[in-house]
């Protein structure tokens, strides 16, 4: 049998709990790194309770001494973390009350339950503006690639078929618009997580007089004003985790994303495309076959998508029939909101880094590119000019490139003449769709792939970017 712990198990318990039962109900192991948010929330409390004179300005500067040191303790990796004290909260507390005994009255008006909603959010801020910072690094990394490449042409695909040429750059320009989106969600999440919760005590408030206000305020909970934004029902306050939620699920689309541009990568290094060379650092080889090079980053990418919807499911599920209001299954919340934010956030450094060792082999997209049939559709454009319906153009070419199988041609290699045995719209001018250069240039209406609005939208990147 343990000892009682020092800190939260009062007169009431006998005996502390067998070690069978620690060890299933501890979260040190993985919430001990929550330790610095924890030693700020405490700081905060710390400064209101003096203000509402429940500590004297010297019980508050021996707190905040005691929370320092042991913070300093934790940060050169000399602290001892105990299981038998539960979690990050218990340990500090226990620490900075041995020390210091006016720790006793850092939990006056505090419950555990708001300390860790606290502790979460705290954290959770600091890991959205981080990983918003990587997102813009990955939007570069692409960015540059596609301006360092603007004249490379590859064809476009639907259905893994080709069907059109695109830019290079407008490829790579898709996936910087979905990480936008992606940053503007957890812009948007963050308003949710930035609110404070501390003073919801462990499900009703407190009978002494906090100053809630004055804590949010000294932890940066506050709008664009400087005013103060608190949580408005103790209730809610210790058992909500959407904020949680709602960031995995963030998270969950940004690895979606990663995951496609991963399988774009794989696909394009491959000998069949050869359209990319990842640099060797940032590629790895086969065990048995020597002449392989692979790309494991992208492939991590994409596997690991599987445990970032997991951990959003879990979440989900943990939160799915929770009775009102904090129970102890909210404890499971933090390995699976952790792994997201790991996770996610190691990837997208991981494909910035290869992206920006990535070469681009602009013969072979070029030779890919120069597939004529990628312009049949110009061609019934072509036909529309001259007053054909579009239903009945995309018939006639259709006609054309069954004639071109049929005699063994290219479809710019067939003659006027066995253009006109199609269809005799077809006028001396009809070859010059297949010119690659022209097509681009004539598409250039806002969002198209043309030479001219390809050129704008990386200069608009570029700028919004810097
Ligand atoms: N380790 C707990 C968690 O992560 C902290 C809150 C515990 N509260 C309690 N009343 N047992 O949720």
């Amino acid at each position: 049998m343990k000892k009682s712990s020092p800190v939260s198990r009062s007169g009431r318990f006998a005996s502390g709990p067998g070690a069978d039962v620690a060890q299933f109900t501890e979260s040190i192991s993985f919430d001990w790194r929550l330790w610095r948010h924890d030693i700020v929330g405490s700081m905060s409390h710390a400064a209101m309770l003096q203000k509402i004179g429940v500590l004297t300005g010297a019980e508050l500067k021996a707190i905040s001494q005691g929370l320092e040191e042991i913070g300093q303790e934790i940060a050169d990796g000399k602290f001892r973390w105990k299981a038998e004290l539960e979690d990050v909260h218990m340990n500090i507390e226990a620490e900075l009350t041995r020390r210091v005994p006016a720790g006793a009255k850092l939990h006056t008006g505090r419950s555990r339950n708001d300390q860790v909603a606290l502790d979460v959010r705290l954290w959770l801020r600091d890991e959205i503006v981080e990983l918003a910072g990587e997102l813009r690094l990955l939007q570069r990394a692409l960015v540059d690639l596609g301006a360092q490449n603007a004249e490379v042409v590859i064809p476009g695909y639907t259905h893994m078929q080709r069907a059109q040429p695109v830019y290079l750059a407008h490829h790579l320009l898709a996936y910087v618009e979905m990480l936008e989106r992606d940053e503007q969600r957890l812009a948007n999440c963050f308003e949710r997580v930035n609110v404070c919760p501390l003073g919801s005590g462990a499900i009703a408030g407190s009978t002494l007089p906090l100053d809630r206000e004055f804590v949010a305020k000294q932890l940066g909970f506050v709008d664009a004003k400087g005013k103060a934004i608190v949580t408005q029902n103790s209730m809610d306050a210790v058992s909500d985790r959407d904020f949680a939620v709602e960031f995995c699920a963030v998270g969950a689309l940004i690895a979606v994303h990663l995951s496609r541009l991963a399988e774009d990568v794989i696909l394009w290094v491959s000998s069949e495309f050869n359209f990319i060379k990842i640099a060797d650092a940032y590629t790895t080889g086969s065990s048995l076959m020597p002449q392989k090079k692979n790309p494991d980053i992208a492939e991590l990418t994409r596997g690991k998508t599987g445990r970032v919807f997991g951990n959003l499911m879990a979440l989900l599920t943990l939160l799915k029939g929770l009775p009102m209001t904090y129970n102890r299954d909210l404890q499971e919340d933090k390995e699976r909101l952790f792994d997201t934010a790991d996770t996610v956030r190691a990837s997208v450094r991981l494909m910035a880094a290869m992206l920006q060792n990535t070469t681009i082999n602009a013969k072979a997209c070029t030779t890919a590119a120069s597939d004529p049939a990628l312009l049949a559709t110009d061609l019934a454009d072509y036909l529309v000019r001259k007053g054909m319906a579009f239903r009945q153009a995309h018939h006639v070419v259709g006609a054309v490139v069954a004639l071109a199988e049929r005699v063994g041609k290219a479809l710019n290699q067939l003659t006027l003449g066995e253009l006109q045995a199609v269809d005799k719209t077809f006028g001396a001018d009809a070859l010059g769709v297949f010119d690659l250069k022209r097509a681009l240039a004539q598409r250039n209406m806002t969002g198209a792939p043309g030479t001219k609005e390809v050129r704008r939208q990386l200069a608009r990147w570029q700028a919004s970017l810097k």
